[in-house]
C-alpha cells in the first residue's frame, strides 16, 4: 500500500468528542499498519487550554476504547502518542492564527514535513466558514514551491440549501475545490465502496440494473439507539438533515449511477452528481403523501422503559424534530424512469442495520400458478452495508415433491467468511485517502448542493405547513405505520434482522 508524503495534520476541535472517538483512534490504526509517513505530526487545536501531556492522556483513553488495535502492545501506543501535540487558540479570533502559523512553521522545520499540511475542521459547524477564511488570511492555504495544503470539512455541510450555498461560496473564495474534502463517513465504509465493485466488476448484474428489470429500490439506515447525549445538536437537526440529505442520498447516487469512464475521483463523482441532479423535484402532493416524518415515543424494550424523544436530555419540550423519515421518489433519467425509490432512516428502530434492497420485477408470465403471492416470491438482491456485511440474493426454487410448488431461498455471501481480511473503519480509509490526495470518496460541492436542493422543499413544508403530521412511533418499532402506505398494495418495506439472511417483524427477540 502507498504511504502518504510527509505532512502535518492539524485538527481543529481537538478537545471534542469526534477527535477522541474517531479521528485519533483511526490514526493510531493507520500507524499500526505502517501507513503513516515517517515525517509526520498531529497538531490538535482547540480553545480548551491543555498541554501536550494532558492532550495525549485524553487521546490514549480514546485509543484504548475505540481503536481496532487497542489490545496490542503499549510501546507502539507510546510512540504514536509522541506524534501528538496541542496548541490552544481562540479559533474565532483571526489574530490568533498568526500564532498558529508560527507554531506550524517551527514544527514543519523540526519534523521535515516539506510544508505539506492538512487542516481538519471538526469544530462546531458555524466555525467552518470563519476558520477556513482565517487560514486564508494568514496564507495558510497557499500551495507554492511544490507543497500542498488540504482542508477536510466535517458534516453537517450547511443546514439547508441557502446555508450550504453560502458555505461553499465562503470556502471556495479562499480554497480551490481540489483542496477541499467534504467528509461523508458513509462513503468510507468498505461495503459502500463494494457497491461499485458489485455493479461494475460483474457482468451479471449490470444488464438487469434498470427499469426493464427492477421494480423498486429500497434503502434503509436504521439505528437501535436513541440520540443519547447529543440532544443539543440533534434537536436542531433531525433525521432529514442528520442522515438523509447526506448519507442516504450518497447511497442513492452510488446505487443509481452510470458506469464511470475511469476509476478516478472526477469520473466517479461526475456520475453520482448526475443522479442527484436527476432526482424528480417533490411536488406539493409528494410533500403530503410521499414523505413521512416520525418521532419516537417512550416504550418498554427488553423489559426496560425507554425514554421518548421529548424526554431525552437536551431536547426542547414539545419539540417537533423528526427522528424518523421515509420517502418515495423517482429519478428522471433513461435508466430509472418509472422506478420508485424508497428510503428511510430512524432512531430507536428495532435493530441497527443499513442495506440496499433491489426488488426485481416478476416474470412476465406466471407459469407456476402456485406463485400467487408475488410479494413473497419476487427476486431480491440485498446489499448489506452493516452489520453482517455481505450480499444476499433471494429467489424461488421448487419445493421437492409432487407438483410445482415453489419457495423462496437465499444465496448469501458474508464478509466475515473472508479469512484474515482486515476491514478498515470509515475514518481510517477517508483520512488515508486525503493524505494521498484522493478525493473520490469525499462529497463534491455540486453534489452537496444538488442534495440540499432536493430536500429543501421538505424542510420548508415541515416548517410552514402544520397540516403535515409528525407521527409518533413507539421506540423499538419500525417507525410510523403510515410509512407502509408509500408502497403499492401487497408490498412493504423489508424488515431486516441483525443477521443478513433473516427478516421479519420480531427477529431480534
Ligand atoms: C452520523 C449521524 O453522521 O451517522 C448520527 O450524525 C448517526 O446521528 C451516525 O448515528 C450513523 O453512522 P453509522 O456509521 O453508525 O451508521
Amino acid at each position: 500500500m502507498k504511504v502518504p508524503e510527509p505532512h502535518i495534520l492539524v485538527i481543529f476541535g481537538a478537545s471534542g468528542d469526534l477527535t477522541k472517538r474517531k479521528l485519533v483512534p483511526s490514526l493510531y490504526d493507520l500507524y499500526h499498519q505502517k501507513l503513516l509517513p515517517e515525517n509526520f505530526a498531529i497538531v490538535g487545536v482547540g480553545r480548551t487550554p491543555l498541554d501536550n501531556a494532558a492532550f495525549r492522556t485524553k487521546m490514549r483513553e480514546g485509543m484504548k476504547e475505540f481503536s481496532n488495535f487497542r489490545d496490542e502492545d503499549s510501546c507502539c501506543a507510546d510512540e504514536f502518542l509522541n506524534l501528538l501535540n496541542y496548541i490552544a487558540i481562540d479559533t474565532s479570533n483571526v489574530d490568533d492564527y498568526g500564532q498558529l502559523k508560527e507554531y506550524l512553521t517551527a514544527m514543519d522545520k523540526e519534523k521535515k514535513t516539506n510544508g505539506n499540511i492538512i487542516f481538519y475542521l471538526s469544530t462546531p459547524p458555524q466555525l467552518y466558514g470563519p476558520v477556513s477564511t482565517y487560514l486564508g488570511q494568514h496564507k495558510l492555504h497557499k500551495e507554492k514551491g511544490g507543497y500542498w495544503r488540504r482542508l477536510i470539512i466535517e458534516k453537517p455541510f450547511g443546514t439547508d440549501l441557502k446555508s450550504a450555498l453560502a458555505l461553499n461560496e465562503e470556502v471556495q473564495s479562499v480554497w480551490k475545490e481540489k483542496q477541499i474534502y467534504r467528509i461523508d463517513h458513509y462513503l468510507g465504509k468498505e461495503t459502500v465502496q463494494n457497491l461499485l465493485v458489485t455493479r461494475f466488476a460483474n457482468g451479471i448484474f449490470e444488464p438487469l440494473w434498470n427499469n426493464r428489470y427492477i421494480k423498486s429500490v429500497e434503502i434503509t439506515s436504521a439505528e437501535k439507539l436513541g440520540i443519547g447525549s447529543r440532544g443539543g445538536y440533534y434537536d436542531h437537526s433531525g433525521a432529514l438533515r442528520d442522515m438523509l440529505q447526506n448519507h442516504l442520498l450518497q447511497l442513492v447516487g452510488l446505487t443509481a449511477m452510470e458506469p464511470p469512464a475511469r476509476l478516478n475521483s472526477d469520473a466517479i463523482r461526475n456520475e453520482t452528481v448526475k443522479v442527484l441532479q436527476s432526482l424528480r423535484p417533490l411536488t406539493q402532493e409528494d410533500l403530503h403523501e410521499n414523505v413521512i416524518r416520525g418521532q419516537y415515543t417512550g416504550s418498554m424494550i427488553d423489559g426496560q422503559m425507554v425514554n421518548g424523544y421529548q424526554d431525552e436530555k437536551g431536547v426542547a419540550k414539545g419539540s417537533r424534530t423528526p427522528t424518523y423519515v421515509a420517502m418515495k421518489f423517482y429519478i428522471d433519467n433513461w435508466r430509472w424512469g418509472g422506478v420508485p425509490f424508497y428510503i428511510r432512516t430512524g432512531k430507536r428502530l428495532p435493530t441497527r442495520v443499513s442495506e440496499i434492497v433491489i426488488n426485481f420485477k416478476a416474470t412476465p408470465h406466471q407459469l407456476f400458478r402456485d406463485l400467487q403471492d408475488e410479494q413473497k416470491h419476487h427476486n431480491q438482491l440485498i446489499i448489506r452495508i452493516q452489520p453482517d456485511e455481505g450480499l444476499l440474493m433471494k429467489f424461488g426454487m421448487k419445493t421437492p415433491g409432487a407438483g410445482f410448488q415453489a419457495q423462496n431461498v437465499n444465496m448469501d455471501f458474508h464478509y466475515s467468511e473472508l479469512a484474515n481480511t482486515y476491514i478498515p473503519t470509515s475514518y481510517e480509509r477517508l483520512l488515508l485517502d486525503c493524505m494521498l490526495g484522493d478525493s473520490t470518496l469525499y462529497a463534491r460541492a455540486d453534489a452537496v448542493e444538488a442534495s440540499w436542493e432536493f430536500v429543501n422543499p421538505v424542510l420548508e413544508a415541515w416548517e410552514k405547513d402544520s397540516n403535515i403530521p409528525l407521527h409518533g412511533y413507539p421506540a423499538g418499532t419500525w417507525g410510523p405505520q403510515v410509512a407502509e402506505d408509500l408502497f403499492d398494495e401487497g408490498h412493504s418495506w423489508r424488515k431486516p434482522c441483525k443477521n443478513l439472511v433473516g427478516d421479519g417483524e420480531y427477529c431480534e427477540l
